[in-house]
């Protein structure tokens, strides 16, 4: 996928610091830009140490709404440093890779979207953050999957309710909330990849394990799930459940945080079907210690966006975080 940008400077790999030496390279260019580095859990294990700020979708956009740096170096996917430039629009927002986009996103296209809102021109328009600018500028609310739940049910129960991109999560949302939503057909490449034999098998080898789950997991996976919630959800629970081996039904990122905050705890991560390692996101690993440096170094590539989409943008992003402080 490509994104809207300014042409990236052509990198100069050129003083690209030894790979022991990377970390401080990009602590002092860091200083140097005055940048504040964000980072999301399924981000390589190096990036997630050098980070300033780690978290969920929702934190990262609450975090890229309160700094006063005036660089944001976002290591995460397009959707999540596109939303801090829409929170930002004048502070530099740079990603490590411009290609790091998200299947959801990219199963939902502007303009089919705008044809599946015509289509039910009544309902209230909620959407994940894990969207284009362009479909959060189509909607009324936007949401994360650690909010969903609670501003769903904050929505007037005389209008029907649009959900999108992701049905997994949309359905979970339904459960929950008790609220009937009409759901776009898209999913995560990602979290439908999860094996159940596999599931089950860990589950086997290890009986007092606790699964957790990403509410973007297909439903026969959240039924065998004991706990379901968002990265910094899941996070949390390894912290304070009196479990003490966890089965995560989530991108492996997520583990680096779990074996930190509670070392005398056991993860098992859950392989794809046919033991594939794709439950590591494509996307999200295109990020690197060595492009985060490239980056700092060459302040691109940049997040751009044309005004008044932001503006159409900000305003569903904004109800957001209004609605869930
Ligand atoms: P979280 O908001 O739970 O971190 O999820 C983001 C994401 O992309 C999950 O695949
Ligand atoms: Fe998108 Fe799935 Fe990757 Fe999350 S894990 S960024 S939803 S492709």
């Amino acid at each position: 996928m490509v994104f809207t940008q300014v042409p990236p400077q052509p990198p100069t790999t050129r003083g690209l610091p030894a790979c022991h030496e990377l970390p401080a390279a990009i602590g002092a260019l860091r200083r140097q830009r005055k940048a504040v580095i964000l980072a999301h859990y399924y981000q390589e294990d190096a990036i997630q140490d050098i980070a300033d700020f780690i978290g969920d979708s929702l934190e990262l956009s609450r975090k890229a709404a309160s700094t006063d740096a005036e660089v944001i170096v976002f290591c995460g996917v397009h959707f999540m440093a596109e939303t801090a430039k829409i929170l930002n629009p004048s502070k530099t927002v740079l990603v490590p890779d411009l290609e790091a986009g998200c299947s959801l996103a990219d199963d939902c296209p502007s303009e089919a979207f705008a044809a599946f809102r015509a289509d039910h021109p009544d309902h209230t328009v909620v959407s994940y953050i894990n969207c284009s600018a362009a479909v959060k500028a189509q909607s009324d609310l936007i949401c994360t999957s650690s909010n969903a739940v609670q501003l769903v049910q904050q929505l007037p129960v005389d209008r029907p309710i649009l959900f999108a991109p992701d049905q997994n999560l949309g359905r979970w949302v339904a459960r929950q909330s008790g609220r009937e939503l009409t759901l776009w057909p898209g999913s995560c490449i990602v979290h439908d990849t999860f094996s159940e034999q596999a599931l089950l098998q860990l589950s086997q080898e290890h009986p007092g394990a606790e699964v957790i789950a990403h509410p973007e997991c297909q439903q026969h996976l959240l039924d065998l799930a004991d706990f379901i919630g968002s990265t910094s959800k899941l996070l949390q629970r390894a912290e304070q459940s009196s479990a003490t081996s966890f089965i995560v039904l989530t991108e492996p990122g997520i583990l680096h945080q779990m074996r930190l905050r509670v070392p005398h705890k056991q993860f098992f991560e859950v392989p794809g079907a046919d033991g594939c390692s794709c439950n590591a996101c494509p996307y999200m690993r295109l990020n690197t210690l060595e492009k985060l440096w490239q980056c700092l170094h060459d302040m691109a590539p940049e997040i751009v966006m044309d005004e008044e989409l932001r503006l159409k943008a900000l305003g569903p992003i904004e109800r957001m975080l209004a609605m869930s402080r």
